[in-house]
């Protein structure tokens, strides 16, 4: 059942469609379970098992003014209230539901020690009066996702790992990954098809980095795929030499696996599954944490002086954080080899470790005491992060329990480590009381790491209707963000509502096309989808801008009446955005001279804030990444500089300006039109200046051009070249007409034989892994 049948459309209808490919891929929120029987109140909605133990619900509605409903499971054959079990609301929250639901998309957890399995049905339940307002059964057999283990990684310059886990759809556990790092330009690299080719995609390392692969020695990592790309569009992982194009290892992903959907694609964001607390703000010191069945996944984070630790323990007395007697652990990262350390502490006294006295690792008092499992480190701009897993038990004399249900007082400290790599004295510590709720509901009180916002997930689902925000008010980066104290690695934004405000702004007075670029243009009003599932987005015709002036900045793809749609190749999730709209056609005459104002990003350490931007007639794009022979076989018309050696350099090189999606807003599918959801869209700007790159198309310039990224590609679209605006008109031609795609016969389907899968507790924890990256 599941969606196997979307997923076998891979592969089998890649060439066909790549528009097939996207609609079906996503959105995924796992197996549907049934839609709610709309009985009372407007309840209404989908419900999905995402995995054993949590619901997502699809447009959840309920008007919100009964008394008394919640939500309830139970395991009799209807709702009733004899052996029923209510659940959290979707923010954690145990009281009666008396908000308005309108459309919501929410995810709900099943209480402690129930699965799926344990229960019969579903209900929004009014126990006062017996109510059913609404409810959906659970089949018995229901083949809910799961994490999924995989093949392991065998290959050249001793790329090797253990079996690999797909945690959801957008994640993979690479557990012990070791490799060489001898090559020059190897990547972990994604694509369609069972085998690594040039067309594949790399994938950020575990620190969200593109760099050429480091060495690894046996470390469990944890990648997550970029933007919307999820496992059930590719075909195999691997480690693949990018420059020499060789195949290091690699595996095949099985198709049809049926594996819960990240957190991402449920509008969740990581922390709001997660726990945070500021320890010591002015070294932005952080515990996160989740708690795992009986164990504790905690990760801490600080900006370090070299050669320091950052330690975090349990004091022995609940009433008071205690120094002396406490179970500590104390993490570093050595700042050369990458490598991390967590030891089991046990503080006997404030002294330097010395005979099994004062402040020792456990394994100098005792042999086989150390209770600590080190899952992941990574130094990220200058912060250590260090993540462990511990059991909630004391596994030694030398350990205390962490209690889930009363508060515990907290110890902390920062100093340096001494010749042994042991601490020293300490140099910050805590010297208040400081008490942590380990087992409460999920909740991040610390700054939003980058590229979240607050309340995507549940602590935003408001009651008020989904509205698409055309305030800026949601999209400031997070309340308090940063905090005083706190580095702020962020550069400040403008923000901008909409695109005639972004008009208005004053550009810089040093370039001559300035009065140009302050002029206001209206915005073309883009009609609604066609029969291709396009959004009709108009063509920038050749006489208008009179001034031959563009802006070109970058923006989402659009979903899949986008980019995908649009192009008939699938789209990354970014894309190109000419005058603010999503990839138009250009019309240009030859002989006239156009500027584009280019904010595609000027950082060439982050992938992610650099786009430079160039016209040429490869329809692909990415000139950088090409092969010498790919090189040769393209024309670039504007944009880049060849010195005299030939080395080609680009000039279409700007800050950042990113039309950006409200995160709380439907998603880009729901929209009908391109116009309605490009007024939901913020332009948020980096600070800096725009690039500027002059072009004047002649006789040499072919009918067709593409302008494209120089570093990535399928970022934009066709430039159309005439000889005249008049011979230009309605040369605006449009999507060819694809084959419908036919459904795939997959009844013979081999169903993919997964091995018992891994518990719950990844899921979780990989979230907090994949915080590593977000971080900064
Ligand atoms: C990695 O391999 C070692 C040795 O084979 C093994 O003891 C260890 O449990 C493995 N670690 C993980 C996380 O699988
Ligand atoms: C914990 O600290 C409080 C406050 O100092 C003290 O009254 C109490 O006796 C201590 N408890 C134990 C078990 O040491």
């Amino acid at each position: 059942m599941r969606n196997k049948q979307l997923t076998l459309l891979f592969g089998l209808f890649a060439v066909l469609s790549s528009l097939q490919h996207c609609q079906a891929a996503y959105p995924y929120y796992g197996t549907k379970i049934g839609a709610l029987t709309r009985l009372h109140h407007g309840v209404s909605g989908d419900v999905y098992a995402v995995d054993s133990r949590t619901i997502f619900i699809k447009k959840f509605n309920y008007d919100g003014e009964a008394p008394a409903a919640y939500f309830y499971v139970g395991n009799t054959a209807r709702p009733s209230n004899e052996g029923a079990a209510r659940l959290r609301d979707e923010r954690g929250g145990t009281t009666a539901l008396t908000r308005r639901y309108r459309n919501k998309d929410i995810t709900l957890s099943l209480p402690e020690g129930k699965t799926l399995r344990d229960i019969k049905w579903f209900s929004v339940w009014c126990d006062e009066f017996a109510v059913n307002f609404g409810d959906v059964s659970i089949p018995n057999n229901l083949d809910f996702p799961r994490p999924q283990k995989i093949g392991a990684l065998r290959g050249v310059h001793g790329v090797s790992s253990d079996n690999i886990v797909i945690v959801d759809a957008q994640t993979l556990l690479v557990p012990n990954f070791s490799y060489d790092g001898e090559a020059p330009d190897a990547k972990f690299w994604v694509g369609r098809g069972q085998r690594p080719s040039p067309d594949g995609l790399r994938i950020p390392d575990e620190n969200g980095k593109e760099n050429p692969l480091r060495r690894y020695d046996r470390k469990t990592i944890v990648l997550t795929l970029p933007e919307d790309l999820t496992i059930f569009d590719v075909g195999h992982f691997g480690v693949w030499c990018e420059a020499f194009t060789v195949d290091f290892g690699h595996v095949r992903l099985p198709e049809g696996l049926n594996v819960p959907p990240s957190l991402k694609m449920l509008g969740i964001s990581p922390q709001s599954k997660l726990n945070c607390e500021v320890l010591y703000d002015d070294l932005a010191f952080e515990v996160r944490w989740a708690v795992a069945g009986e164990s504790i996944v905690v990760q801490l984070v600080a900006k370090l002086e070299a050669n320091n630790y950052m330690s975090f323990g349990i004091s022995p007395n609940k009433s008071i954080s205690q120094m002396i007697g406490a179970d500590a652990v104390v993490a570093w990262v050595d700042p050369e080899t990458g490598n991390g350390f967590a030891q089991d502490y046990f503080l006997e006294g404030k002294a330097q470790c010395s005979g099994g006295r004062g402040a020792c690792p456990d394994t100098k008092i005792q042999d086989k005491t150390n209770s600590i499992r080190l899952l992941n480190a990574a130094m990220v701009n200058g912060y250590s992060i260090v993540t462990y897993q511990r059991s909630l038990a004391a596994t030694d004399s030398l350990d205390l329990p962490i209690s889930i249900v009363d508060a515990e007082s907290v110890v902390w400290a920062i100093g340096p480590l001494n010749d042994y790599k042991e601490t020293s004295f300490h140099t910050y510590y805590n010297k208040h009381l400081h008490q942590i709720e380990f087992g409460r509901q999920p909740k991040w009180n610390c700054p939003l790491p980058e590229g979240s916002r607050p309340g995507s997930g549940s602590s935003s689902a408001e009651d008020e209707d989904n509205v698409p925000q055309t305030s800026s008010s949601s999209s400031t980066g997070g309340l308090g963000y940063p905090p005083a104290g706190r580095p702020n690695l962020e550069p400040e934004e403008e923000f901008y509502e909409n695109r005639p405000q972004a008009l208005q702004r004053q550009p810089p007075n040093r370039r001559p096309e300035n009065s140009a670029l302050a002029q206001r243009r209206p915005v073309p009003t883009p009609k609604p989808v066609n029969s291709n599932g396009a959004w009709d987005i108009p063509a920038i015709q050749c006489h208008e801008p009179e001034d031959g002036v563009f802006y070109a900045q970058m923006g989402p793809t659009g979903g899949k009446h986008g980019y995908p749609a649009i192009t008939g190749h699938v789209g990354w999730g970014i894309s190109w955005f000419i005058n603010g709209l999503l990839i138009p056609e250009l019309h240009v005459v030859r002989g006239k001279t156009y500027t584009f104002v280019v904010e595609g990003g000027n950082n060439p350490d982050i992938p992610a804030k650099y786009h430079p931007f160039y016209i040429t007639d490869d329809p692909v794009g990415g000139f950088e990444h090409k092969r010498e022979e790919e090189k040769k076989a393209v024309r670039i018309f504007a944009g880049v500089h060849r010195s005299r050696s030939g080395q080609v350099t680009p000039t279409g090189v700007g800050r950042l300006c990113n039309w950006t999606p409200d995160v709380d807003g439907p998603p880009a599918d729901d929209y009908q039109s391109f116009g309605a959801y490009q007024r939901t869209l913020t332009l948020k700007c980096d600070p800096g200046e725009p690039g500027v790159i002059t072009w004047k198309p002649d006789r040499s310039t072919p009918d067709t051009v593409y302008y494209h990224c120089f570093t990535h590609r399928y970022l934009g679209w066709k430039i159309h070249v005439h000889d005249s605006c008049d011979s230009a008109v309605a040369a605006s031609e449009r999507h060819e007409i694809r084959l419908p795609a036919a459904e795939p016969d997959y009844a013979g389907a081999e169903q993919f034989d997964a091995e018992p899968s891994i518990r719950h507790e990844t899921k979780m924890e990989s979230a907090l892994l994949r915080l590593s990256r977000r971080a900064y």
